[in-house]
Parts: structure tokens; sequence; C-alpha cells
């Protein structure tokens, strides 16, 4: 026993440490292998180095979101952030002597300085990263490098780094949302209207003369698939539909590579949708920043927001992934970094998903299946809903697709506690207590309509298209309204909603009580998630916004 406790001491010790053991390693089925990288090819990694004072940030946070607290609203600057999140000095030194041990010179860093990324060929990041082979993939024309198993640090840097990027994630999302797109369900066996702006501004609330008039207002999308939303697009869609308000036609910056060729459904979703419901407000499109085949999208934004002083105040991203195919360590750093965001006085809002509570097969039983970054503590989670009645503008109810559930990862935060608690005592039919949870992070925490929305595509009108995707802009379009508001008041933006949303306790919203989403296609809970209930629930949040008063409840302080 004891030689072969010696043998596993040296084998770790050959082997580094691993810092994502808990990463799941799969090639998702859609990427096909298409050989191995050859060991001059060029790579480029990414570094997220340990910062310092993640408990202050956390605490910081919490203070200026809680409008109770004396420094609400008292936001940060990207520069003050970092000086508060950059690493030590024995952090970056005990870093750059690793990279330079192995040749390699040629890194980045990002204003906070907690990631570096560096560029070496495939036979020093092998060498680099012990247990790595790396591969191409391919899916359609996009090719990616990843390794076919985990890799490791030695162990003088593993208590300097979180975790090192695009070496083992594929690019999150086309699977988890985006999926209710096929055309019209079975509930839409007759032709209806449909969604446009104009139904989004009526059922909303929101009169022709709320448009954006703050000279500093933003919002922003974030997109991550090959996707591209095209000008032409845009501007067919406003003139089509967006009539009888003041609303911009063309997006005031794109913050990435913007490429010709067919343009997204998700991508013109999702900018015609925010612009038009936050309308005459300055609106970027962060799109898949500076390819290179090593790199992980959504990791690239966070980089980007981490090296850019002004970035817009509200961001919509409708992307996600099974929160079990990720490690906790890139989770809680992403958390991390959305929690700066928080401080910097910005928005950030996550399409829940379209796969209801979702399904995790197991061996012996099912349990559902929460989707990330929804499940994250630190951002506003959007929900789907529909109209009771498909033909008029009447209440909403649940929208079966609508995700939602409880993390399994994250505790819940305070602000949800009572919320939650209420919503688990009243609720009339609760899933079976082994498929959820009920100490996690719960979501979502607000809904919109998700069904059957009109979009212009290769400028085409296109109608019946469906999602949070949807749901997501049009709440993000709100908040950037009631920003421009606040900013006409000499207020700062509202920053992290949650901990405010919360104790609004439902005012200025439209409860959503009716109907449930999605779930396991079991005998135990036959097809059915949760379901929408007064007040709080895990499939609408809090429910849909009420424009007007909405604002009378975000306007003070
Ligand atoms: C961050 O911005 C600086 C200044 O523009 C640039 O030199 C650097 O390459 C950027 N970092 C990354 C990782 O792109
Ligand atoms: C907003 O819309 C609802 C439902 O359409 C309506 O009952 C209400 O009176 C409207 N106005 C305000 C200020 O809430
Ligand atoms: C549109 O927004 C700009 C600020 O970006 C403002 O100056 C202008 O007055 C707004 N237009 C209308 C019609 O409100
Ligand atoms: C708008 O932004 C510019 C540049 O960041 C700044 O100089 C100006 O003071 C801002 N204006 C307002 C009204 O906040
Ligand atoms: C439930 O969530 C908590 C965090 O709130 C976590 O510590 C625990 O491991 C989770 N349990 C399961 C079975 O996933």
């Amino acid at each position: 026993m004891r030689v072969l406790g010696f043998l596993l001491l040296c084998l770790g010790l050959v082997e580094g440490k691993h810092l994502e053991l808990d990463q799941a390693v799969f090639v998702p089925e859609d990427w096909l292998h298409a050989g191995r990288v050859a060991p001059r090819e060029e790579m480029e990694l990414t570094f997220a180095l340990k910062q310092q004072n993640v408990d202050r940030l956390q605490n910081l946070l919490q203070l200026v979101s809680d409008p109770d607290s004396q420094q609400y609203g008292k936001f940060m600057t990207l520069e003050e952030v970092a000086s508060l999140v950059r690493p030590s000095q024995l952090t970056e030194k005990a870093v750059w002597t690793w990279l330079k041990g192995h040749g390699i010179q040629n890194c980045h860093t990002v204003l906070t300085r907690d990631f570096l990324q560096c560029t070496m060929t495939a036979q020093v990041a092998e060498t680099l990263l012990p247990g790595t082979e790396f591969h191409r993939y391919k899916k359609g024309d996009q090719t990616l490098m990843r390794s076919s198993s985990q890799y490791s640090v030695h162990e003088d840097v593993s208590d300097h780094l979180d975790f090192v990027g695009g070496v083992l994630r594929f690019p999150m999302g086309s699977k988890e949302i985006g999926k209710a797109w096929t055309g019209p369900g079975q509930s839409e066996k007759a032709f209806h209207l449909g969604v446009t702006p104009s139904t989004i501004r009526a059922r909303y609330n929101l009169t022709a003369s709320d448009t954006g008039h703050a000279a500093n207002n933003s919002q922003a999308v974030a997109q991550f698939l090959e996707q591209y939303y095209h000008p032409a697009d845009l501007a067919e869609f406003m003139s089509i539909f967006a009539r009888g308000f003041n609303h911009m036609t063309e997006v005031e910056r794109v913050v990435g590579t913007q490429e010709e060729g067919k343009a997204g459904l998700e991508a013109s979703l999702d900018v015609e949708y925010i612009m038009s419901t936050g309308a005459n407000i300055s609106t970027w499109v962060f799109t898949n920043p500076g390819r290179h085949e090593t790199q992980e999208p959504f990791l690239q934004w966070m980089l980007l927001l981490s090296n850019m002083s002004a970035v817009p105040w509200v961001h919509t991203i409708s992307y996600g992934d099974d929160e079990d195919s990720l490690s906790t360590a890139y989770m809680n750093r992403i958390n991390v970094e959305f929690m700066k965001a928080g401080l910097r006085g910005i928005s950030m809002l996550f399409a829940s998903g379209d796969s209801g509570a979702g399904c995790l097969h197991l061996a012996k039983e099912n349990v559902f299946r929460p989707s990330f970054p929804a499940s994250s503590p630190y951002v506003t989670t959007v929900g789907g809903t529909t109209f009771k009645n498909p033909f008029k503008v009447t209440y909403e109810v649940t929208h079966y697709i609508s995700g939602g559930g409880f993390s399994n990862v994250f505790a819940m935060p305070d602000y949800q506690v009572d919320a939650v608690s209420a919503y688990l005592k009243g609720a009339q039919s609760l899933p079976p207590q082994s498929y959820f949870n009920h100490s996690g992070r719960a979501y979502p925490d607000m809904a919109a309509l998700s069904d059957n929305y009109w979009v212009v595509t290769n400028l085409v009108p296109i109608p019946w298209i469906s999602g949070t995707s949807a749901s997501t802009p049009v709440v993000g379009g709100i908040l950037s309204l009631i920003n421009d508001q606040r900013f006409l008041k000499g207020l700062p933006s509202l920053g992290f909603l949650n901990p405010r949303l919360y104790k609004l306790k439902g005012t200025g919203l439209f409860d959503v009580t009716e109907e449930c989403h999605l779930g396991c296609l079991d005998e135990k809970v036959e097809g059915q998630g949760f379901c929408a209930a007064s007040s709080w629930d895990p499939v609408t949040g809090w429910g849909t916004p009420n424009y007007p008063a909405l604002l009378a409840a975000l306007i003070q302080d």
C-alpha cells in the first residue's frame, strides 16, 4: 500500500495539478474530428489569474445594488475595479516565470491584469499543460482546436490560476438556447398576427414618447455563434414594423468581427427587438471577437469587458450551457466577472433557456438540468411567456419552453430567499424533491413574451420565431428606458438589478400565474417541470414588465 501511495505521489508530481477536474471532456455531436494539430501550429490560450479581494468585491456589489444601502448606486470605474481585483505580484511573477520557462513571450493582458492571453505552438502548449493532446474539430465551415483530454499545470502555478481557457470547452449554446425555432407549434394551428414591436409596446404600456432621450445611454447584445445581424435587415425590420415611435435604424458600434454571409435568425432577433423596445438608445453588438481556433467566444467577451473602460449599461445574452458540463472553477470565475460588471453599474441579462426545467438522464433516475449563466446568482435571468389568447393582446401565461429551476452549484442568494421559500411552501404541485435542489439559486427573475415573433432576416420577414432569446432583449430594452429616465434625473444606472427587483415584490410587473413549463419525459413527472404561481415562481420569475409602473418603482434614488 505504501509503495502504491508513493507511486501515485510521483505521478502526481510529473503530471502537475488539475484545475478543472470536473470539466466535462467531450466533443459535442455536431463537431467532427479533423485530425491532430501539428506540433508547429500556433495556438492561443487564455490564463485566468487568481484575483485578490474577491470577498470584498462580493460585499461591495451587495452594497451598491441594495437600494437600502448608503452605497446604493455608488459604482466604480473599471480602473477602480482593477485596483481591487488585480492579481498579487506573487501571482503575476509565478505565472510569468512558468510561461517564460517554456519560451512563451507573446502575451496580452487586460486592464484588470487578471487574464493573460498567449500565443505558442501546439508542441509548447502540450508540454506546458501535461495531459493535453490538441486536435482539430469542424462544424460546417468553422474549425476549432481543443484537447481531447484533461490538462494539468505545474504545481508552482496551480494556486495562482483559476483555469486555462481554450483547452476543453466547446463554444456554448447552440443547443441549450435557440431550440424553439421550429415554426408553428401544435398550439398554433390557426394563423394569427404574431408579436411585433407594436405588440410589445402595447402590452408593456410603452407610449410613443417612451424612447431614449439621454445623451450617454447605451445598450448591447452579445453574440457568440457564427451568426451576424445584417444592417439591411435591421433597416427593413424598422421600416416594416417600427412605426409610430422614434427609433434608430443602425447599430452604433460593432465590437469584434462582423462577417459577410447569411444572417443568423438569433442575431437578427436580438438586435431588432432591443432596438425597437429600447428605442432611440445607442446600441452595440459584441460579436465573436477576434476569432482564433483556440478561443472560447464567451470567455473572449468577458476579457473584452475587462479591457474596455466604457461599455454599454445593459447587456443581453441569449446563450447558455448545461451547468453540469462546466467546471466549478470556471463558473465561479465567470461569476466574479459578473460581479465586476455589477460593480461598474452594468446590468447583465441572460435568457433562461428554451428547455423548461431541462432533463438529465442519470443511471437510476432523472433530474432537472439547470443552465449556466442563467443559474448565476449575479445576473438577471429572463424567462418566457405567451398570450393566453393568441389573437389578442391580453394577459400572459407561461410559455412551456421557458427555462427555469434551481442551481446545483450556487447557493440561493439572500435577495431571493423569502420569495423562493414562499413559492416552495405555497405551490399547488411541486415536482418530486429528487428532481431539483431547493437550496440552490432559483431562476428566472423576470420574463417577457417569447412566442411567435416576427423577425427580418436576409431581407425576408419571418413569423413564428420563439424562445427566451426573444424575451431577453425586450426586457433589456425596457431596463435601458428606465436607465434613460434615471440619467435624465442625474441618477446612476440600475446596475445589478436583482436585489432591488426582489424588494419590489412584484410591483411594476404583470404577475404570470398560469401553466407549467417542460420537464423530464418520464413516468414520475410526465413532461412537466414547475408551474407558474402568484408572486415569484421558477418559470416566469416575478412576471413581465408594466413599463410605467416599473419605471415609477425604479425612478427614485
Ligand atoms: C487590451 O487592450 C490593450 C490596449 O488596447 C491591448 O494592447 C491588449 O492587447 C488587449 N488585451 C487583450 C487580451 O486583447
Ligand atoms: C398598462 O396595461 C394594463 C394592461 O394592459 C392596464 O390595465 C393598465 O391600466 C395600463 N397602464 C398602467 C399605467 O399600468
Ligand atoms: C434620440 O436620442 C438622442 C440622444 O442619443 C437625443 O438627443 C434625441 O433628442 C432623441 N430623439 C428623440 C426624438 O427623442
Ligand atoms: C457622456 O460621455 C462623455 C464621454 O464619456 C463624457 O465626456 C460626458 O460628460 C458624458 N455626458 C453626460 C451627460 O454624462
Ligand atoms: C445542492 O445545492 C448546494 C448549493 O446550494 C450544493 O452545495 C449541493 O451539492 C447541491 N446538491 C446536489 C445534489 O447537487
